[in-house]
């Protein structure tokens, strides 16, 4: 049976001041298929997304929607055409529920008191459909980041979608939801929803779609079906080359211990005294990664921030370098030779109204050479700023441009430059290589191996098991905020898994 193309992108162009994001891409959809979009951070996936939804406007080019042609296109009409979008930055309100969140901005036939009641029928119609369980009452704030997505899709299509983008969907998510993604995606694909899916991750590229679209630099490269390719084709095509699955690392060379937490214990006051972190001990000494596995939301975030000086634990001591620095400030340990590369690095690691250049030095900015007395020096800056953008590969069209304008893995390549290129001794890394395509991900993987073998000690906390596994020397897997095991890189991943999920416990000491 011949395919029906649902919808063509023909000869798009898109230009940001400085940036031709979008070079002539010419791409058809069919009906009914699953259909990924892969290329490198910076490629154009995202803007071409937006294009379609309306958030743009391209420059050059035109779109058909079942052999129509597409015009106007804004959000609203969008929708009204059945093409629902899921943003990587959910759109939810936290303090309405499900169902307030759902019907926002619609208005029903009924009264407005009986206006809930109404689209409450309108809405498990909808779910009952498409076989999607949700709980309408609950308030979005207190459901986890895997069940806002399914708000979000359930939204969409209780709007009328039959074109469904999902925007990097799984980066939030943990393994396992990721598959409950999937699941629910292959649900709705049967029922006819044809889906736009953007991922940098291959396995899942591989795992769910029908065809894969490769964009480079703004140009689709090429367009395959997923029985006609596999992994090695798929990278080639992104970056040029194939891409390492596993890398050499030579023996660790430990030396003087340069972290250690002793019975770390965090309790949260607000929430019923509930302990966010339980008798935290570990040790990380010179030139060894030690990496902490574990499900999301499981006290990473609260260690991170008590152990880079953000957040005060309620008990237990933390020595840095042979000093007491449980009541030190980010400040002072930066300033001991500590760098920290938080995950939130939209709202921690980056201001996203300055410049690329501005963001390159923001602790260091006091210190010489980018301060002489009290004056900045520009021209200092300006080419450190330039230098760091070659070395890392930040595809920007010059270190003045504001950070904000850069693409979600570009943003993150600048976060990554700044802290390896500080006189670093201790290296606090927190998901690192989210949202980075696969030859990024191989440099800032090889950077922090040479790291371990300059001496420096690495603590690598990752949601993401076969990064931990490829890096790390050592191994503790954290579950509801206490160290419930160790492993090294011979433990198999479903013992690690277990320990994860946090059936299988070990006592771990120092
Ligand atoms: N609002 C904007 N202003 C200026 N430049 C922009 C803007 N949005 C995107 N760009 C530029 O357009 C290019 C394509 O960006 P886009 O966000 O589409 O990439 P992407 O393929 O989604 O990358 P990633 O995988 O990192 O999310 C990049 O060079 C980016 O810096
Ligand atoms: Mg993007």
């Amino acid at each position: 049976m011949p395919e029906e193309i649902y919808l063509s992108f023909r000869d798009i162009r898109k230009i940001f001041p400085g940036v031709v994001a979008l070079d002539g891409v010419n791409l058809d959809v069919y009906r009914g298929e699953i259909h990924a979009l892969l290329g490198e951070n910076g490629a154009g996936k995202s803007t071409l997304m937006n294009i379609l939804y309306g958030l743009y406007h391209q420059d050059g080019g035109e779109i058909f929607l079942k052999g129509e042609k597409y015009e106007h296109n804004t959000p609203k009409n969008a929708i009204l055409h059945g093409i629902g979008m899921i943003h990587q930055h959910f759109m939810l309100i936290p303090n309405f529920t499900v169902l307030e969140n759902i019907i926002l901005g619609q208005t029903s036939p009924n009264p407005p008191k009986m206006e809930k009641e109404y689209f409450r029928k309108e809405i498990f119609k909808v779910a009952d459909k498409f076989g999607i369980k949700i709980d309408l009452d609950l308030l979005v704030e207190e459901v986890s980041v895997g069940m806002q997505q399914k708000i979000e899709i359930l939204k969409a299509l209780y709007k009328g979608a039959e074109l469904l983008i999902l925007d990097e969907p799984t980066s939030v998510l943990t393994p396992q939801e990721s598959q409950e993604l999937f699941k629910m995606l292959d649900d709705l694909n049967k029922k006819g929803t044809t889906i736009i899916f953007i991922s940098h991750k291959l396995n899942e590229v591989m795992q769910i779609s029908d065809r894969i679209s490769v964009l480079r630099d703004g140009e689709l490269i090429a367009t395959v079906s997923k029985s006609e390719t596999d992994h090695h084709e798929l990278s080639k095509l992104m970056v040029g080359r194939e891409v390492e699955e596993e890398y050499q690392k030579e023996e660790a060379k430990y030396g003087e211990d340069v972290l250690i937490l002793e019975k770390i214990s965090l309790i949260d006051h607000h929430n019923h005294d509930r302990r966010l972190l339980k008798e935290i001990s570990l040790k990380v000494c010179e030139g060894e990664i030690v990496g902490i596995a574990g499900v999301d939301e499981n006290g990473q975030k609260e260690l991170a921030e008590i152990i880079s000086g953000l957040r005060k634990p309620s008990s237990g001591k933390i020595s840095m370098f042979g000093r007491d620095v449980t009541h030190a400030t980010t400040h002072q340990l930066i300033e001991m030779g500590m760098s920290y590369i938080p995950a939130d690095r939209r709202n921690e690691g980056l201001v996203l109204e300055f410049s690329v250049a501005e963001n390159t030095i923001l602790e260091t900015n006091y210190q010489k050479p980018f301060t002489k007395g009290i004056s900045l020096q520009k021209s200092v800056i300006t080419k450190f700023a330039q230098d760091l953008v070659r070395e890392y590969d930040v595809r920007t069209p010059s270190v003045n441009v504001p950070v904000r304008n850069l693409s979600g893995g570009n943003q993150q390549k600048v976060i990554i430059g700044r802290e390896f290129s500080k006189k670093t001794r201790f290296l606090l890394v927190v998901q690192p290589t989210w949202g980075l395509d696969v030859g990024a991900i191989e440099y800032v993987h090889h950077k922090l191996l040479e790291a371990r073998e300059k001496g420096i000690s690495v603590l690598l906390i990752s949601t993401d098991l076969e990064e931990v596994r490829k890096l790390s020397d050592r191994i503790l897997v954290i579950y509801e905020g206490e160290i419930v095991g160790q492993a090294d890189t011979r433990t198999s991943v479903s013992e690690i898994g277990l320990m994860m999920a946090g059936s299988k416990k070990q006592t771990v000491s120092l």
